[in-house]
């Protein structure tokens, strides 16, 4: 069918990130992203993404306290978060929040340069303390307030379960962020960038991304993934799973890409880091679980003369579980990271903007005219 999907269409130009999927390649603004993962933090990456270069020791001082201060939530928030139902999504709550934070923000209609820039800081800072804030109010907790000293994967952990990570798990949680920041014009950005392109507010561009990245076939994919390594079980039974789910048609979740042809850079750091957990935590279940899926996978696909890889989902979902993050943050944690990105791709379109309107082949009837009411059958 003519431009389903617009699989292949160019829609921008951006300086952000560049997936290269026939070679299994990704860069943010230049940088290789196990490069990045190696060797800087999540608020060096949003300083990259915002500002186009990576931050002096200074300017990384001034994005950490300003990120810190962006995770203070105001009582209004939280006022709205606690008269949520306790068993809706958290992607849900976090849609609502949001919309709540853009409401107390004094910037949230101001359209300059300077004042977009702090919302995408408030932005990502709120994202990650809404969704901290909901996990503690749904338990029948009250929320932790943030520490603005801390760096924010680290911040973000102890507000959602309670307790200090260590150093292994907050590196593990802030490389995790680093890796899902930006991607292209991947269906989330791409509904932050049509929605700010119509000269709305950073805010609402905001919630239009995080219900886009909420479904099964985008961010939501993680959570299918744990519910997959969950049912299987035990490593043992991985072959039959996959090979059943195949043969009802079904997709195995965390596998495949729109974009990459080759193996997504992202989930074989994702696996090292799950491995490292794993190990630290004498507990390798869930990727053990993860590892017999994927070379089932692998052989299902030969069989079929297919090359379908495991993507960044397929990992996050052992790394997230095992560090104690409930299934159903997990989407969660895609958007605290995708913020930068989202965030700078709207700061992006601002900068050279027009309006984002394609068309549509209509293929419905013609030529008919309207019979009264009572004569219709
Ligand atoms: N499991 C089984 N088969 C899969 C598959 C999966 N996860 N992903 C793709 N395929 C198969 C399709 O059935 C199709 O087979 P066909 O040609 O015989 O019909 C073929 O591979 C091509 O897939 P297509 O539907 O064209 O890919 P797409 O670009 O439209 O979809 C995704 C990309 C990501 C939506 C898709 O791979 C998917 O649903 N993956 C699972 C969800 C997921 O992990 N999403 C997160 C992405 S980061």
């Amino acid at each position: 069918m003519s431009g389903q999907g617009l699989e292949g269409v160019v829609a921008a130009q951006t300086s952000l990130s560049k997936v290269m999927g026939e070679e299994g390649r990704l860069i943010y603004a230049g940088y290789e992203i196990g490069d990045l993962a190696e060797h800087t933090s999540f608020e060096e990456v949003c300083h990259l993404l915002w500002h186009g270069d990576l931050p002096t020791r200074a300017e990384l001082d001034t994005m950490r306290a300003a990120l810190g201060e962006a995770r203070r939530l105001d009582d209004g928030v939280l006022d709205v978060l606690r008269l949520l139902p306790r068993d809706i999504h958290p992607m849900a709550a976090l849609r609502t929040g949001l919309s709540a934070a853009g409401n107390f923000d004094p910037d949230a209609e101001v359209d300059t340069e300077e004042a977009n820039r702090r919302k995408a800081v408030r932005i990502t800072g709120q994202i990650a303390a809404i969704s901290a804030a909901y996990e503690r109010l749904r338990k029948g907790e009250e929320p932790l307030a943030a520490d603005p000293a801390s760096p924010l994967a680290a911040d973000f952990l102890r507000m959602l379960t309670g307790r200090d990570p260590g150093e292994l798990e907050a590196r593990i949680m802030d490389v995790a962020l680093i890796l899902h920041a930006d991607h292209g014009l991947n269906a989330s950005t791409f509904s932050a960038r049509v929605t700010i392109a119509t000269l709305s507010d950073m805010y609402s561009a905001i919630v239009s991304a995080i219900g886009t990245l909420k479904g099964p076939l985008h961010g939501g994919a993680n959570q299918g993934v744990m519910r997959m390594l969950q049912a299987i079980g035990e490593a043992d039974e991985a072959a039959e799973h996959v090979r059943a789910a195949l043969e009802r048609k079904e997709r195995i979740m965390g596998f495949g890409h729109r974009v990459y042809r080759a193996l997504d850079p992202r989930a074989p750091i994702l696996h090292e880091l799950a491995e490292e957990l794993g190990e630290a935590r004498g507990d390798t279940r869930w990727l053990d679980i993860a590892d017999a899926v994927r070379d089932a996978m692998r052989q299902e696909m030969d069989a079929r003369g297919k090359k379908i890889y495991a993507n960044v989902d397929f990992y996050s979902a052992a790394v997230y579980y095992t560090l104690g993050i409930p299934v159903d943050q997990f989407t969660n944690i895609f958007a605290i990271s995708r913020a930068a990105g989202w965030t700078a791709n709207v700061l992006e379109q601002l900068a050279d903007n027009r309006l984002i309107r394609p068309k549509a082949e209509y293929v419905g009837p013609m030529d008919r005219t309207v019979r009264p009411l009572d004569e219709r059958a």
